[in-house]
């Protein structure tokens, strides 16, 4: 059966609840008491519909670590987390940063089937910093490249970071930077501030991200390239995004290429933030726990509260997991040997509608806007993010915005279980995930 009948559905969270007919992958009618006698039928009274969620910053794990996660599991988190399409982080091993590691991803990705998965190539080789990994090769392989990162490592080197942006804006791609100055992060354990001198951990400090961004936003507004900014942690990195953005805008357009769209007001120097940088601050430390070490770490309200208003404003443009999976043996170990990363693919939802939705401070076009419409512009992505209307593609998820659920690691779908937000009860329940039409995941069970 390739027809599927969503019943009493609204759209956007808006107006009265209506039908909506999906056929051969697409939005085929919109209306009341459709019927049609081929369709699945699927009873969504009351639900949001959403197109579709796009992840920019996800770690897979394979290839080398599918101990912690696989490209079937993550895809499996992803679609019951709502996602359509994830990109997944270089940071593997081998790295990838040649076509042949990033032809494999993206293959496997096609096969498990249940959401896009875009491979990002690494900036560098190796992840090393040092040498610019072959940028065009990876953009012309099979899997069209178009989000460079080096993230897990911040591309340091200036003169590096000016020519990556070079080479992308030639490739009508998008350098993602983990900005962390390394000089000033050397053993760095935990936001420095009051919070890690008590708990007499070595500090990351703030200025470390903010003076990265500002020398990036710089050089991509010299070069005329198109720069993204992962994981924003800090209220001086929004106000250093604020100043760049009044001046981004004058990065024209880049070129169209052959099958991509180029999207109006696909921006030059957007940025992310992530689930757990807007709730959760650096007073969770005091248990010591490293489910709580991440990177960049967890800072105070006073910046966890200055992202929430960049993002609803737009200074930062969307929301990004950050998926990073560890094993137990990582996790459960003192601080400063513990890695740093948490879940995020299957909780993301809850905690934008915790922190965003419920003080007010997104509706639902928002969270669209934040969670599958931008992050689909930065990355240049024609076929995810797009209007719900007919004729349109049927890639979209349904909420329950009045469920709640309650957050067992165990019970997620991805191989480690180190989520930050082990027996929390959250608001709101991705019930239906479709992806071109087809159901890839419903009321908390994936479809194969
Ligand atoms: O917390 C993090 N974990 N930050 C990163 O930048 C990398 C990631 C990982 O790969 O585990
Ligand atoms: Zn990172």
């Amino acid at each position: 059966m390739n027809k599927t009948l969503l019943r009493g559905v609204r759209l956007y969270g808006e107006g009265d609840p209506v039908d909506l007919l999906i056929s051969d992958g697409v939005i085929a009618e919109i209306g009341t008491d459709l019927a049609d006698a081929d369709a699945e039928v699927v009873d969504a009274a009351g639900q949001v519909a959403l197109p579709g969620f796009v992840d920019l910053h996800t770690h897979l794990r394979e290839p080398g670590r599918e101990d912690t996660e696989t490209i079937a599991t993550g895809s499996a988190a992803a679609a019951l987390g709502g996602y359509t399409a994830v990109f997944a982080m270089a940071n593997t091993d081998p790295v990838a940063d040649n076509a042949v590691v990033i032809e494999h991803v993206w293959r496997r990705g096609r096969e498990v089937g249940l959401v896009d998965v875009h491979p990002i190539g690494a900036v560098t080789v190796g992840l090393g910093g040092e040498k610019l990994a072959e940028l065009g090769t990876m953009a012309r392989s099979a899997a069209g490249v178009r989000v460079f990162s080096d993230d897990g490592h911040c591309v340091a080197d200036p003169l590096i970071m000016r020519r990556a942006l070079e080479y992308s804006k030639a490739l009508d791609a998008v350098i993602a930077q983990h900005a962390e100055e390394p000089r000033l992060t050397v053993g760095a354990q935990a936001h420095e501030g009051e919070q890690a001198s008590r708990l007499g951990l070595a500090g990351w400090p703030a200025a470390a991200e903010e003076s990265i961004v500002a020398r990036d936003c710089l050089l991509a507004l010299h070069v005329g390239a198109r720069l993204h900014v992962c994981h924003v942690s800090t209220a001086g990195t929004v106000e250093v995004l604020r100043w760049a953005k009044t001046r981004g805008d004058a990065i024209a357009p880049q070129a169209t290429r052959a099958g991509i769209v180029p999207q109006a007001g696909r921006p030059g120097i957007s940025a992310e933030v992530t689930p757990h940088h807007l709730l959760l601050t650096d007073e969770r430390l005091a248990s010591y726990d490293p489910v709580n070490k991440v990177n960049p770490p967890l800072r105070t309200e006073a910046d966890a509260k200055a992202l929430r208003e960049a993002l609803a404003e737009g200074v930062i443009d969307c929301v990004a997991t950050d998926h990073a999976p560890h094993a137990v043996q990582d996790k459960d170990c003192e601080w400063a040997a513990a890695r740093p990363g948490m879940l995020g693919l299957q909780t993301a939802l809850s905690v934008v509608i915790e922190t965003m939705v419920r003080p007010g401070l997104l509706d639902w076009r928002g969270v669209a806007r934040v969670m599958s419409e931008r992050p689909a512009e930065i990355a240049g992505l024609s076929d995810h993010g797009r209007p719900l209307e007919v004729g349109e593609p049927a890639t979209l998820v349904l909420i329950d915005p009045d469920a709640s659920w309650t957050v067992r690691g165990a019970a997620l779908a991805s191989v480690a279980g180190n989520t930050p937000y082990e027996g929390m009860t959250l608001p709101g329940r991705v019930m239906t995930t479709v992806l071109r039409g087809r159901i890839t995941a419903h009321d908390g069970r994936i479809r194969a």
